[in-house]
């Protein structure tokens, strides 16, 4: 199917997300402090520039692991069906586990993961995500830390994307199409 075109306009700067995360990351020694277990798993693969700004503001003794969860494809439509598509590599029985998300949007891909990790019996359980849009939000569920909540609206930028470019923009950008179809 051919691209439609489209411009991206500066939506959250590059500095105001570090400076978020540097608060995030404050919230996040608190809760974690002490702990010499914890591991920080990224959702692949929309989390992975997020993950490695959050662990590095961290300052704690932490593992990084991956999962894959697929939910879009890639369209622009959510599937119901959320399927892991690649495992954890280590075992987080007794583990402080924190899982980090580019963004929340039904919900169903946090929702069916924290449902899949804690049947594996983690210490402590807990969830971040950059950005939530609440407004499409199709099953009850809500992160412990979010750092922005938005509109509706078509983002990518900062590990988020558009038919798998602009993940690597420093920013989140608003796409807007530039030809006359709806
Ligand atoms: C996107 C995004 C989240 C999920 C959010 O991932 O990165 O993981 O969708 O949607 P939900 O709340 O409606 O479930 P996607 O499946 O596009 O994969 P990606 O991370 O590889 O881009």
């Amino acid at each position: 199917m051919p691209q439609r075109p489209y411009v991206i306009d500066e939506m959250i700067s590059a500095k105001a997300i570090a400076a978020r995360i540097e608060d995030l990351a404050r919230d996040i020694r608190g809760e974690f402090a002490g702990t010499d277990k914890l591991v920080v798993v990224g959702l692949l693969r929309g989390s992975f520039v997020f993950i490695a700004d959050l662990v590095r503001e961290l300052d704690l003794p932490v593992e990084v692991d991956f999962l894959e969860a697929s939910s879009y494809g890639n369209s622009t439509e959510s599937s119901r069906e959320v399927r892991i598509l690649k495992d954890l590599r280590g075992q987080i029985e007794g583990r402080d586990v924190l899982v980090v998300e580019d963004i929340v949007d039904t919900g169903h891909t946090l929702s069916h993961v924290t449902h899949f990790l804690s049947t594996r019996n983690p210490a402590r359980l807990r969830t971040i995500a950059l950005l939530d849009k609440p407004a499409r939000r199709e099953v009850d569920f809500k992160a412990h830390w979010i750092g922005f909540e938005i509109p509706d609206e078509f983002v990518v930028g900062y590990g988020i994307d558009f038919a798998q470019r602009n993940r690597n923009l420093p920013y989140i950008g608003k796409v807007r199409f530039t030809d006359d179809s709806p």
